[in-house]
């Protein structure tokens, strides 16, 4: 989106993947296009833009949430966590490290919502079964049709949990 200043612009700070980040945008900038382009964050993917596709899938207070349907100035104060804040110390999630054991993704377009999108589902004990599993991922559609392995991995982090 073209910046210019104008009457709509508001002050917001996010806590972006643990730190503090200060912006100044239209009260109207998506918090995906926030990420995009304000914070060069691009692991999180634009798909549809219109909350049909779960590309754009980020954590927001450790809730999932589509960033293409937030506001990015709904989220003064709180925490953000894109694809690019799971791998921590320079190791991989264990979702990550699933995924590619798996081969949960072919194109990856689709890939860091998948995977932002099965982070929550663990922390919500949602995976117990290959079911539960598939329809709470029912909203991160796979045009390459990675479904089977996808489940698979999310499966092999919940068993571990559990086991
Ligand atoms: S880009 Fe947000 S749901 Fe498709
Ligand atoms: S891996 Fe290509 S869209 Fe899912």
């Amino acid at each position: 989106m073209t910046h210019h200043p104008a009457d709509t612009d508001v002050d917001v700070m996010l806590r972006v993947n643990g730190s503090a980040r200060r912006l100044r945008l239209d009260s109207r900038v998506t918090l995906l296009d926030a990420l995009r382009d304000e914070l060069d964050l691009t692991g999180t993917k634009k798909g549809c833009d219109q909350g049909a596709c779960g590309a754009c899938t980020v954590l927001l207070d450790g809730k999932r949430v589509l960033s293409c349907l937030t506001l990015a100035a709904q989220c003064e104060g709180r925490e953000v966590t894109t694809i690019e804040g799971l791998a921590a110390d320079g190791r991989l999630h264990p979702v990550q490290e699933a995924f590619i054991r798996h081969d949960g993704f072919q194109c990856g377009y689709c890939t860091p919502g998948q995977i932002v999108s099965a982070v929550a589902l663990l922390q919500e004990g949602r995976a117990g079964s290959d079911e539960e599993i598939r329809e709470f991922m029912s909203g991160n559609l796979c045009r390459c049709g990675a479904y089977p392995n996808i489940v698979a991995a999310i499966r092999e982090v919940a068993g571990q949990g559990s086991e």
